[in-house]
């Protein structure tokens, strides 16, 4: 398992590129699954989810080529051969958007089945309305041995209303109404950008959506869908990370490669604790060098503050003048980067939902853990501030998610490497018999 040593005190300058995003990467892959002509996906980030992605696919029969050389961030999906329309739950476990393929597999192939999630370390995160939408469109559902499989000859066109705000299911039942019989709407569904970009790309393909991006998608079904090329966005939560490392750092960071309309929230709150900006068609320039306040923050569904950056605020709240709140709304057990922050002496208080945190407070370097793909980050984060030497154990979470981090970071001064596991000495012979 690999480690990060970080040793803190540098501040960030120069310029750091933002990969593409995983969280839309992942759904558009899935998409292909809708049809059996190829699809081609540009600036897919370099990421485990997406090789995960990628088994997923291959295990149903699918050809999936992952681009080399200068087409290193080009996937190519040709679906035409489904063999097996099954995610099983080796894949699931260790990422669970696997989910997002049951919609497109049952609007194919009219069989899906995929096993249910189970917990993960930030919260249950059911699929109940994944289910409950396909229900909707005539998909006929059972649960059994931990797997859920959905039949249907053909899906028809139904009004779901999400009872709570979910991405991926918004993102599932998309897929599957494409290819449904008739117009279906969905009510209040998730606003991320990730969401907008699905939708490009089933249009390209042939599909029929409007308001994709609002809380309202109508949708007219199609009896096929073709192939098609599409660029995926840039990731919003890696630039942010970077964004708040240069802000914690007192740097001067140019976030380059991003879109700068998907940071809005993370960007007026940063404004509100003195962090200072300038913005430039597809980059942000960052710099930290006045002197930094303390600011509350709640969670919330896209447009609002993103929980993905709770953690990474958390960190830098520990370093700003006075006390700041930070409340989670979207997941119940979102806190574990607390306790390792508070270990590299960040003073932290957990009260159900909120986190009070009191700034100013010097970290000094520890070995920590790190629990899940954004708890992670923020790790990081505490440690590039740290006095003398962090260690951080389980970056694979990391690796999950950001693509080379420790390239980026140490490009931009950060003094960051990355360590294999230590291979147990050999013993001597004898005592090897
Ligand atoms: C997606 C993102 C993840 C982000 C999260 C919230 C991907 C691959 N992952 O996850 O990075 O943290 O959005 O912005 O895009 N819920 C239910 N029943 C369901 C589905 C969800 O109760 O059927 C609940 C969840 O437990 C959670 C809330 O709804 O409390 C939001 O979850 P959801 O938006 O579905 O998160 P994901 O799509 O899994």
């Amino acid at each position: 398992m690999d480690k990060f040593v970080i040793r803190g005190g540098n501040p960030l300058v120069g310029t750091v590129r933002v990969s593409g995003a995983k969280n839309a990467a992942l759904p558009c892959m899935a998409a292909a699954l809708l049809t059996d002509e190829t699809v081609t996906l540009e600036n897919i980030p370099d990421v485990r989810d997406i090789q995960t992605e990628r088994k997923l696919l291959v295990a149903m029969g699918a050809e999936v080529e992952l681009g080399y050389g200068r087409a290193h961030h080009r996937t190519v999906i040709n679906c035409a051969k489904l063999e097996k329309p099954e995610a099983t739950y080796d894949l699931v476990k260790t990422m669970r958007a696997s989910t997002l393929v049951l919609g497109p597999l049952v609007a194919r192939t009219g069989h899906a089945r995929v096993s249910l999630p189970g917990g993960c370390a930030i919260g249950a995160r059911p699929i109940d309305l994944h289910i409950k939408g396909l229900e909707k469109l005539g998909a006929t559902i059972t649960t059994e041995h931990g797997y859920v499989e959905a039949r249907a000859d053909r899906l028809k066109g139904g009004h779901i209303v999400f009872e709570k705000i979910t991405v991926t299911g918004t993102e599932d039942l998309l897929m599957a109404a494409v290819l449904a019989d008739g117009e279906t709407v969905m009510e209040n569904c998730a606003r991320e950008p990730e969401v907008a970009d699905l939708a490009a790309l089933l249009s390209k393909m042939g599909a029929k959506i409007e308001g994709a991006g609002t809380s309202t998608i109508k949708v007219h079904g199609v009896a096929k869908l073709r192939g098609a090329r599409h660029r995926i966005i840039p990731d919003r939560i890696e630039a942010g990370t970077f964004v708040i490392a240069a802000a914690m750092t007192g740097g001067d960071l140019i976030v380059s490669g991003c879109d700068p309309k998907h940071l809005g929230a993370l960007t007026a709150k940063l404004q509100e604790c003195g962090v200072k900006f300038t913005e430039n068609g597809d980059s942000v320039r960052v710099m930290g060098d006045g002197p930094l306040r303390c600011a509350d923050v709640s969670t919330e569904e896209y447009p609002g503050f993103p929980t993905d950056m709770q953690a990474q605020f958390m960190a830098l709240a520990t370093q700003v003048d006075g006390t700041s709140v930070v409340t989670e709304n979207i997941f119940e057990n979102r806190f574990m980067h607390a306790q390792e922050m508070v270990r590299m002496g960040a003073n932290i208080r957990i009260e159900g939902r909120r986190a009070i945190v009191r700034g100013k407070t010097p970290l000094s370097a520890a070995a920590v853990l790190a629990s899940d793909l954004r708890a992670s980050a923020s790790l990081v984060l505490a440690a590039l501030v740290a006095d003398g030497e962090t260690i951080i154990d389980r970056v694979y979470h990391i690796d999950r998610g950001y693509e080379r981090i420790e390239e980026k970071l140490k490009g931009v001064g950060a003094q960051m490497r990355r360590i294999g596991e230590m291979l147990p000495r050999k013993a001597p012979l004898a005592q090897q018999a």
